[in-house]
């Protein structure tokens, strides 16, 4: 088999290998059905037990209650953007949303296209390398919404942002969903693509109080109303039956490295070798400012353009792939996910001291 090499992407992003290994086995069959995983029947017994298994392992995770829906989507994080206003911004009501980078932008706009919307808070005077410490929050907001990982600035919410008492938050988590133990209570909707510490890309996860799908419009299309999906447990029409079962195995393998207090702590530790490298470092510096740094994406410069070329250049040739940063800021990105192994960053570490030592 080819060599795998450690792929810093941000997203579609690495999955562990034992999912993959899992996963190859049950394509030909899944157990001992003689059909593969892609080709069972989605109303089908062996198809449901791992559609009813994916949900239980979330629910089991996050500690989800019964008081709220775990939603089997389709059409990315961005159909979110368009499906959150859809379905809770009424006529003549504002939303809040909270900006702190080219996703939270895009929400928004969206948004704009339902009703009104206030910025409670915006990073992008210094260019979205921070998370602001304070929100002026509109009179009576239908929702707060926030981005609680910036994947191209490399900003992540170190906690949740205080909202006024009675307002649901509603967060994008597409960039740290499950690094972390999640105080699900806090939280009305969360919403996550799932290709990045998740499975693969065509599903997205959702998390909904049950008390706002009931809220939510019923003039939409069918498709695009919460309780369509709500109702039918995610299989109203042909789910993502293949990116469901990926997900249920990576909800497994989470549970092996200790849930989400234990993944949090092996994403800490990944990121603080990187991070303290960086703060000593004579030639690389880190981007996002301390105390908004991102454990998921870690975004750093030379301060010349040509340079990181040549770094990128370098790390590839190392084995290294998927470092450069997003097109819109340039630079350098290493997306160190759940499933990014920390053999990874050492590596990373040390293409990074030799590159030091000879440009020095
Ligand atoms: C934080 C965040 N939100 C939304 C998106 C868009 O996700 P999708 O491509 O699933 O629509 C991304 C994609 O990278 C993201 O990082």
């Amino acid at each position: 088999m080819t060599q795998r090499i450690f792929n810093f992407s941000a997203g579609p992003a690495v999955l562990p290998v034992e999912v993959l290994e899992e996963a190859r086995d049950n394509l030909l069959s899944l157990g001992n059905t003689g059909i593969g995983i892609m080709e069972h029947s989605h109303r089908g017994k062996a198809y449901m037990a791992v559609h009813e298994e994916a949900e239980a392992l979330c629910r089991e995770l996050a500690g989800i209650p019964d008081d709220y829906h775990v939603l089997f989507l389709q059409g990315g994080a961005s159909l979110q953007f368009s499906m959150v206003p859809m379905n809770l911004l009424r006529p003549g009501a504002t939303a809040d949303y909270l900006v702190t980078g080219v996703w939270s932008q895009k929400a928004v706009a969206e948004a704009q296209r339902c009703g009104q919307v206030h910025v409670a808070c915006s990073s992008q005077d210094r260019s979205f390398s921070y998370i602001p410490s304070q929100c002026q929050f509109s009179t009576h907001p239908a929702y707060v919404h926030f981005t609680s990982n910036n994947t191209i600035f490399g900003t992540q919410f170190a906690a949740e942002p205080e909202t006024p008492a009675g307002v649901p938050l509603i967060c994008d988590a597409s960039s740290d969903i499950f690094s972390r133990p999640l105080p699900i209570q806090r939280y009305g909707l969360i919403y996550a693509g799932a290709q990045k510490n998740l499975g693969p890309s065509g599903v997205t996860l959702v998390i909904i109080r049950k008390d706002l799908v009931e809220a939510g419009s019923r003039d939409l299309g069918t498709m695009l109303q919460y309780r369509t999906f709500a109702e039918d447990h995610s299989l109203y029409n042909t789910p993502p039956t293949f990116g469901i079962y990926i997900m249920g195995l990576v909800f497994k393998w989470i549970k092996q490295q200790g849930g989400l207090a234990g993944v949090e702590r092996l994403n800490r530790e990944k990121a603080a070798r990187l991070y303290q490298y960086l703060d000593q470092s004579q030639r690389f510096r880190a981007t996002a400012e301390p105390g908004s740094r991102s454990l998921m994406n870690i975004t750093f410069v030379t301060g010349d353009a040509a340079l990181d070329e040549k770094f990128i250049a370098t790390a590839k040739k190392a084995g290294l792939d998927g470092l450069k940063g997003h097109r819109s800021v340039g630079g350098m990105r290493a997306s160190i996910y759940n499933a990014f192994p920390a053999a990874g960053v050492d590596a990373l570490l040390n293409v990074m001291r030799d590159f030091e030592q000879q440009a020095s």
